[in-house]
């Protein structure tokens, strides 16, 4: 017996930006059609006085081919200053005929891709097609990979990015520059940023709201992806009451969504406020947009299916190409 080992470099080059926003196209099929099976709670271990947190994500996809995928992700938030992503862990991949391990993939380069994938699939949905300008907030992991995966999802003009720290900024959109071959402009402020701009993406683990509802311009599309757990958000009420939110997963926003959850708790949204997912959206069993002047949320809690599927392509196209380590097992 053999396992496929994807290293974080492997997953990279295996899951480029746009084939792995195709990959989560059909993830979010699968999920709407039933076809992905998931629990709506992550569990979470959470000791008391321990450094980060361990959470389980497992998914089983049915069909010719199925599979079952576990992420075990850990979330240590001081690893950001040693130079470490706060996301670590790995996700199993198994047969769904014999139940055999079939590969382990670096966790952190999975969740960073996927998610920023998700994203860009949720503003080709949602955003106007004459989105011009571009708003990032937060320049860690998830912020730099929301510029690379949404920079060619509609013809952006401009690219901006705000964040706590100015010098990272400016580091970040010089690196994130160079890389793109155009220009990305560090903002001093978030209000800066998001003024004006057409689609506008949180990447943040802030506690408290890093974007309010009078700084958006009419007919901007948000995409809120951090500070993704109960008691955490971005978006204060306002912002939440305004938009027609789109989500990943009603059953998971529900369960999960900070934004969500304390805006419903301050009174300032009601339970209804879940439009779609965006599963449904992409088949056509939901409308996206209503019109130009509409607001519109992606709000984005991260589900196993997305690992799931990620792995699943990642895994199918090492096997083609021969990457990757095989070993024993
Ligand atoms: N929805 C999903 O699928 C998904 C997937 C992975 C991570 N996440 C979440 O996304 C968030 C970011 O993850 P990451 O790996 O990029 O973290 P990170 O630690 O690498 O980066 C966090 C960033 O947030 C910025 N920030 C924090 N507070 C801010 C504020 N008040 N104003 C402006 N910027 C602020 C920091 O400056 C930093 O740039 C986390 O909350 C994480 O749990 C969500």
């Amino acid at each position: 017996m053999s396992i496929r080992v994807l290293s974080h470099r492997d997953v990279h080059r295996l899951l480029p930006p746009a084939e792995c926003a195709a990959a989560m196209r059909e993830a979010l099929t699968a999920l709407a059609a039933g076809r992905i099976h998931q629990p709506d709670r992550r569990p979470v271990l959470d000791p008391p006085g321990a450094a980060g947190l361990l959470g389980l994500m497992p998914a089983y996809l049915a069909g010719d081919e199925p599979a079952y995928g576990l992420k075990a992700v850990t979330l240590f938030p001081g690893n950001t200053a040693r130079g470490l992503d706060s996301h670590q862990g790995a996700v199993l991949l198994f047969d769904g005929a014999t139940g055999r391990a079939r590969a382990l993939l670096d966790a952190s380069a999975v969740t960073e891709v996927r998610s920023a994938a998700v994203t860009a699939v949720a503003t080709d949905l949602l955003a106007r097609r004459d989105a011009r300008v571009l708003a990032v907030v937060g320049t860690g992991v998830q912020g730099r990979a929301h510029v690379r995966a949404l920079a060619g999802v509609r013809g952006f003009e401009r690219i901006r990015v705000a964040a706590r720290d100015a010098a990272k900024t400016r580091r970040v959109c010089a690196e994130l520059a160079a890389e793109l071959g155009r220009p990305v402009e560090p903002c001093s402020s978030v209000r800066e940023a998001v003024a004006g701009a057409d689609v506008v993406v949180t990447a943040t683990d802030a506690a408290e709201p890093v974007l309010r509802r009078e700084w958006l311009a009419p007919g901007c599309h948000v995409n809120a992806v951090g500070s993704a757990v109960a008691t955490t958000r971005e978006l204060d009420g306002a912002t939440m009451a305004a938009c027609d939110v789109f989500c990943d997963s009603v059953a998971a926003v529900r369960a999960e969504a900070g934004d969500y959850l304390l805006a419903l708790r301050e009174g300032a949204v009601g339970p209804d406020l879940l439009r779609a997912s965006l599963g449904e959206v992409l088949t056509g069993a939901a409308a996206g947009r209503s019109g130009p002047e509409r607001l519109t949320l992606f709000e984005s809690v991260g589900l196993a299916a997305w690992d799931l599927v990620a792995a699943l392509h990642a895994v199918a196209r090492a096997e083609r190409l021969g990457a990757g380590s095989v070993v024993p097992y």
